[in-house]
């Protein structure tokens, strides 16, 4: 192999980091460092996508072939902003992408939202998922539950609590987790959104799914399908129509739990702390088609509500921000300040676009940046002179976590699932993961934080 002219940083490991590694790694003369906050890759694809979503799931063996290439190094439990700077990584590098994600969520701004039992659909997966900075969940008490908003995080999330807990046993789920499902007595489940049916973001496929749980019975509420043209929607609209009326007429026997729609309504008040239930008003659409309240309101009783209305990028430290967009500003994914393009910086994914879009979607959006990246580097050249940030990073006693580190939790996920009959069980637990990548450097140095 020739020596490598051009040296890259991307920061998240999720899968538009990992796709623009691909991307510029398809040429012979570029190096890619891969950095991540967590000890793991994959992003959302390992710690967003459903368990029981196994097919996209295994987009992650496609994903792992970068790593396979030698000039490229995955550089684990480095947190940007706090273990190393944006101008550490533009002394470093040729070239820095951000790829950071959307890692907090949107709020409804009601009161009682902080009560006990009312949380973002993000904690929610988070927990399910195995992520390590999840709180356990616990459902004991819990018989009715709602999921504020209609996109395919709702849709994720409520699947999670009708389906019959035997079938997840054969997912990655962190044991404490499933044993937390199945202990759970949740007969009701309401999926809330303040707009129509023919409004809604999920897609037919999740949609359809979750209608189809075994054991689930569906309602909707009738004045719901009220005025809609089915012939003046688009198709993914006509067909979510007709799989929710489909579903409502379909009866199912002795159901285990019941899955109610219900639309054009949204959350004015949780009450009780621990939530004991909700406040909706009724709402239309005004003249310029903004969702307003009428005025009418009813209660729900409900356990838990999570609310699954968005997630929400934070602000790099240092990096120019949006605020209003939540996004890195780009153009072409060149990141703008001001009004000028900052040179040297790239941005991809959900931190490019906004928390939008599948899996795919980041594939043909890392193309569009590498492109525009690989033009400017012809034209810019290297860095005069760059440092090598390990080599910075150890004289602050700092050694980032290895892909090789990744391959030993990866392992030991294996033999735990190995012991449960299961393919792989996650491990969940901070100091697991870090036992497991300190295991092959004992006295060597500690990642902070
Ligand atoms: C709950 C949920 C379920 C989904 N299910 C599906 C699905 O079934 N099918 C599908 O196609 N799409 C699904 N999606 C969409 C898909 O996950 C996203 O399109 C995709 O993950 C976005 O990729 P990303 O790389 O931009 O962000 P992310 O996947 O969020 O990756 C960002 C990475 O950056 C790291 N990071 C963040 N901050 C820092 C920092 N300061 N320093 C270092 N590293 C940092 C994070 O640890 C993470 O690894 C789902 C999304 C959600 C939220
Ligand atoms: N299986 C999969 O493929 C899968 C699974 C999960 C996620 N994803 C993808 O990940 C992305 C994010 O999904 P998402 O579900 O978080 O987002 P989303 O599709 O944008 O859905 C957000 C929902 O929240 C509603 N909402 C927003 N603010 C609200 C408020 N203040 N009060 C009440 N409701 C409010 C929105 O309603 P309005 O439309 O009225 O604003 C919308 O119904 C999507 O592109 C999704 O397709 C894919």
């Amino acid at each position: 192999m020739p020596p490598a002219r051009y040296r890259v940083a991307i920061v998240g490991a999720g899968p538009s980091g990992l796709f623009a590694a691909q991307y510029l790694t398809a040429r012979d003369d570029v190096e890619v460092d891969i950095f991540d906050r967590l000890p793991t890759p994959y992003g959302l694809l390992r710690y967003g996508v459903a368990p029981d979503h196994t097919t996209i799931k295994s987009v992650a063996n496609a994903l792992s072939a970068v790593f396979d290439s030698p000039a490229v190094r995955f550089l684990g439990l480095v947190n940007f902003g706090r273990d190393v700077t944006r101008e550490d990584l533009l002394a470093s590098y040729d070239a820095v992408i951000y790829a950071v994600g959307a890692s907090e969520d949107l709020r409804l701004g009601v009161p009682g939202e902080d009560a006990l039992g009312s949380r973002s659909a993000r904690e929610f997966v988070a927990w399910y998922s195995g992520h390590p900075d999840a709180e356990p969940q616990s459902l004991f008490g819990i018989r009715q539950a709602a999921a504020v908003g209609v996109g395919n995080v709702a849709v994720d999330v409520a699947r999670i609590l009708v389906k019959d807990s035997l079938a997840l046993e054969d997912t990655d789920m962190p044991e404490d987790v499933l044993a937390e499902l199945r202990r759970a007595r949740v007969s009701d489940v309401w999926v809330i959104g303040r707009r129509g049916p023919q409004h809604a973001s999920f897609t037919t496929t999740e949609l359809r799914e979750l209608c189809r749980t075994p054991g689930v019975q569906v309602s909707v509420d009738p004045e719901a399908f009220d005025g809609i043209d089915s012939e003046a929607l688009d198709r993914r609209s006509r067909a979510n129509v007709t799989v929710l009326r489909e579903a409502a007429a379909a009866d199912v026997r002795s159901p285990r739990a019941r899955l109610h729609f219900l639309f054009w309504r949204r959350p004015v008040e949780l009450q009780g702390n621990p939530v004991t239930g909700m406040a909706l008003e009724r709402t239309t659409l005004d003249a310029a088609g903004r969702v307003v309240g009428t005025g009418e309101t009813e209660e729900l009783s409900v356990q838990l509500v999570l609310r699954a209305i968005g997630y929400r990028a934070v602000r790099l430290p240092g990096v120019p921000f949006d605020e209003t967009l939540g996004v890195i500003p780009s153009m072409h994914g060149r990141v703008v300040a001001g009004d000028a393009v900052a040179p040297r910086e790239y941005v991809v994914g959900w931190i490019k676009r906004g928390p939008v879009g599948v899996i795919g979607t980041n594939k043909s959006d890392a193309r569009e940046t590498v492109e525009h990246l690989l033009a400017d580097l012809a034209e810019l050249g290297q860095l005069p002179s760059r440092v090598d940030l390990l080599d910075v990073l150890a004289t602050r006693g700092f050694a980032p976590s290895t892909y090789a580190d990744w391959r030993r939790i990866e392992a030991a996920e294996a033999n735990r699932g190995a012991s449960h009959e299961r393919e792989r069980m996650k491990i969940e637990a901070w100091h697991e993961l870090l036992d497991l990548v300190l295991r092959e450097r004992p006295g060597g140095p500690i990642p902070p934080g």
